[in-house]
């Protein structure tokens, strides 16, 4: 491993795009062979699996739960015995498929005060990415999932939103709340599903953030998505190259 992983979470109001877009950034960084790469699903309701053309076996959830479970019983658990287990149950949740490596957080937890848990898990978390080179996280709508558990490693915060108001100030909120609790390299917002050229100006005339692109509407997205086609088989496009050139200056150190 050369040097800190870059850890971009893409955040935003829901339906925006978030898991879409995570999916061409993740697809990106796959297509080369030298760099290792994790995507986490962060977001409770999943989704992040089909576009990547993955089938999730065993969520982060799951092993917390199975984790919850063993320490209620009787017996007295050392921790280090707990971490030595966590680390191999967390290994046996990454799916991997060739140089990319995939992590489904799962649903929430319920009642209860699991703190040690969770920060074990956080832990772990910060354990694996390490061994990436780039790490991408599909979000839940809004921050308050990531930020508990894994905002503090971020590096770039891509804010994703559409034109309408609602999505703009959802998008502000978050810039303006991350730069306060986050110490990120580069934070900037992705406009999505813009229809054409009028609404881009509009959209870029009130626009207040750093601009890192706007992507249009696209029909082969829209379409392999309610398939559920893997988006690794999308044909070549001028709009997703140009995508990709202004992920690539917002991502690359
Ligand atoms: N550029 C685009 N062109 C056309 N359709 C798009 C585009 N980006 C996303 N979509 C479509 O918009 C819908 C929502 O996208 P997606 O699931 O990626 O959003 P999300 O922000 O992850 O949603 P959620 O908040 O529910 O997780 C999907 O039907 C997807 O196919
Ligand atoms: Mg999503």
């Amino acid at each position: 491993m050369n040097q800190k992983p870059v850890i971009i979470a893409l955040c935003g109001k829901g339906g925006v795009g978030k898991t879409s877009m995570s999916a061409l950034i993740t697809k990106m960084f796959a297509a080369d062979p030298a760099r290792r790469v994790l995507a986490i699903d962060a977001d409770p309701a999943v989704g992040l699996s089909y576009p990547l053309g993955i089938t999730v076996t065993k969520t982060v959830d799951q092993i917390r739960k199975d984790l919850i479970d063993k320490l209620g019983k009787d017996e007295p658990v050392h921790k280090e015995d707990l971490l030595r287990q966590l680390d191999y149950d967390m290994f046996s949740a990454l799916t991997e498929k060739d140089n990319l490596a995939f992590l489904a957080i799962g649903r929430p937890e319920g009642d209860g005060c699991y703190c040690q848990v969770n920060q074990l898990l956080r832990e772990l978390i910060r354990d694996i990415a390490g061994q990436f080179d780039v790490v991408v996280i599909d979000g839940e709508a809004g921050l308050e999932q990531i930020n508990r558990r894994v905002m503090d490693m971020v590096s770039h915060l891509l804010i994703v939103t559409d034109g309408s108001l609602k999505g703009r100030n959802v998008a502000e909120t978050i810039f303006r709340v991350g730069k306060e609790a986050c110490a990120y390299e580069k934070s900037g917002v992705l406009f999505n599903r813009v229809k054409h050229d009028a609404e881009e100006s509009q959209i870029l005339e009130k626009n207040a953030l750093p601009l890192v692109h706007v992507m249009r509407e696209n029909e082969t997205l829209r379409d392999f998505d309610r398939e559920g086609r893997s988006f690794f088989d999308l044909p070549p496009a001028a709009e997703l190259d140009g995508l990709e050139t202004a992920l690539r200056s917002f991502i690359v150190r």
